[in-house]
């Protein structure tokens, strides 16, 4: 398959904000990647369900959901209702997790799981075979424009055996400081989904950035 890309709309200009979806459906981007911060789970507040419905109701792209937020399971109804086709929550801030990920299912979005930089990809074991994706923090999060962890490469390949050995259909994401120079790496260590917020949002052409990630 070839590798997706989704734009992180966390570095957009919010007061722009229709120019700027309009502007990735008129991309090569695949999924709109939407990040939600709770201000608790991480230090960071972003935006919530009036503004995703309002991007959902012009995007053209499906929307790529990432919680970072604690105990995601008290929102996930909401979330698919708001307009998220994948949703993402953290497997540090899920305390039932299998739980948390049939709920989704169940709600009918794509399920995902993803980790902290300092989480080993082996607290997946359990419940690789469950999900649809995997998503892989090569920041911290909270932030967007922020330095690569260089560790990710090899998490990245210990994810791809235990995915492989469990035969498991789970997708990798990586997401925090992507840009054209890491792109290629990533897409040969075998990432499936590239996130790109600062590297796409701060260019003079991100139709070009994007069209770039895509084909890297
Ligand atoms: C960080 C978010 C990322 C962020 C990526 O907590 O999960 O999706 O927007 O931004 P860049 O690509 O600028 O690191
Ligand atoms: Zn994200």
């Amino acid at each position: 398959m070839p590798h997706l890309v989704a734009p992180s709309l966390l570095s957009a200009n919010f007061l722009r904000l229709e120019d700027e979806i309009r502007l990735i459906n008129r991309s090569e981007a695949d999924w709109l990647h939407l990040d939600i911060m709770d201000g608790v789970f991480v230090p960071n507040i972003s935006f919530g369900f009036p503004v995703i419905q309002k991007v959902k109701s012009i995007s053209e792209k499906p929307l790529d959901v990432h919680l970072m937020i604690t105990d995601p399971s008290r929102y996930i109804e909401r979330f698919r209702n708001a307009g998220a086709e994948v949703i993402t929550v953290h497997f540090e801030a899920c305390t039932h997790l299998h739980r948390c990920i049939n709920a989704i299912k169940a709600a009918g979005a794509k399920a995902g799981v993803s980790l902290n930089p300092h989480s080993p990809v082996t607290f997946l074991s359990e419940i690789i075979g469950d999900v649809d994706l995997t998503l892989l923090m090569s920041v911290n999060p909270g932030f967007g424009g922020q330095k690569f962890i260089e560790q990710t490469y090899r998490k990245i390949r210990e994810l791809r055996s235990l995915i492989l050995a469990a035969g498991s259909a789970a997708l990798i994401e990586v997401d925090g400081g992507v840009d054209l120079e890491n792109a290629p790496l990533l897409v040969d260590a075998g990432v499936d989904i590239l996130v790109a917020g600062n590297t796409v949002f701060s260019s003079a052409n991100p139709l070009d950035i994007i069209r770039q990630l895509k084909h890297c």
